[in-house]
């Protein structure tokens, strides 16, 4: 494996050179767009790595997987999709259009801004504070990684000039679709979007995901199997934006995006993988992590279907 790891590196190292690091949050600009690294955790808890897999981070939209995990738990199915659809949008993932031209005004999927910015109103807290708390938690739970914490520079940048969010966050308010202080919803929505990690926290996080929601460590039935259900039916559907149909024939695992350049993705009861490359395709997904996983899949036949 991990020779297989280290040569799909290399063929698809060329990539990063076709794509763009993020830039729209100034922070993120300094970003390595060279990077390329990949890390793959089974359930036998075996470890491989190959490329940049050193580099750090922030999760961006790989976060509202556990956003939209801890929603679930906390509010139930119905409760969540009562707030938000479960369609696939073949919009951008900041769109604003939809909100208004749809009937309910509920966001098309928890996995666009505007859905994450409603599961994470719906996260247990009586406050921002709190709800961010309680997803970090899960995230170092499902990482078995105490020390994660954000990047305050990405953080500051992203509250900064996060104006799209701000203006889709108020719009779901005045809809009444957000019940709570919008500032507040949004600052944990912020801080989670910025949460600084490798890819062994992620392929960790997605083996969680691969094994119904048992830490592969300890035996733990940490998230149920229901919640694993509804987030990996999610991932497979809209997990890469305007790309999820592509990817599911190309690849063809329930996988999530970020603009950090991470892709996270769950080979169920196999094993977890994350791929990290900042520099990203048009849709915001990174170039060299669709690659790196289109030639992993055909190799070693990781579609579910
Ligand atoms: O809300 C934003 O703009 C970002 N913090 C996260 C977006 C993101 O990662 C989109 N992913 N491809």
């Amino acid at each position: 494996m991990r020779e297989l790891l280290n040569q799909v590196i290399e063929h698809n190292k060329i990539w990063t050179k076709e794509g763009k690091v993020a830039t729209y949050i100034p922070e993120l600009a300094k970003a390595d767009q060279n990077a390329l690294g990949i890390c793959i955790f089974d359930l036998e808890c075996n470890e491989f790595f190959a490329g940049d897999f050193k580099t750090k981070f922030t999760m961006q939209s790989v976060s509202k997987v556990i956003i939209l995990a801890c929603a679930l738990m906390d509010k139930g199915k119905e409760a969540v999709f009562s707030k938000v659809g479960c369609e696939p949008s073949a919009d951008p993932f900041n769109s604003i259009i939809r909100l208004e031209t749809r009937d309910s005004h509920k966001p098309l999927n928890p996995f666009i801004n505007a859905g994450a910015i409603v599961c994470t109103s719906l996260v247990s807290g009586d406050n921002g504070i709190e709800k961010f708390d309680r997803v970090l938690q899960m995230i170092k739970t499902m990482s078995d990684n105490p020390n994660i914490d954000i990047n305050y520079p990405v953080y500051q940048s992203e509250k900064r000039t996060g104006n799209t969010n701000r203006a889709i966050a108020y719009y779901l308010k005045g809809a009444n679709i957000i019940e709570r202080d919008v500032e507040d919803v949004l600052d944990a929505y912020f801080k989670l979007c910025s949460i600084e990690v490798t890819v062994k926290d992620v392929a960790k996080i997605a083996s969680v995901i691969a094994n119904g929601g048992i830490l592969p460590w300890s035996s733990e039935q940490f998230l149920p199997k229901w919640v694993c259900q509804i987030v990996q039916t999610i991932m497979l559907t809209c997990g890469l934006y305007n790309a999820s149909g592509e990817f599911a024939v190309n690849v063809g695992t329930p996988s999530k995006s970020g603009v950090g350049g991470c892709i996270l993705s769950v080979v169920p009861k196999k094993m977890g993988i994350a791929v990290v490359g900042p520099s990203l395709d048009e849709n915001g997904n990174s170039i060299g992590g669709l690659k790196v996983l289109e030639e992993l899949s055909k190799r070693i036949h990781l579609s579910i279907f």
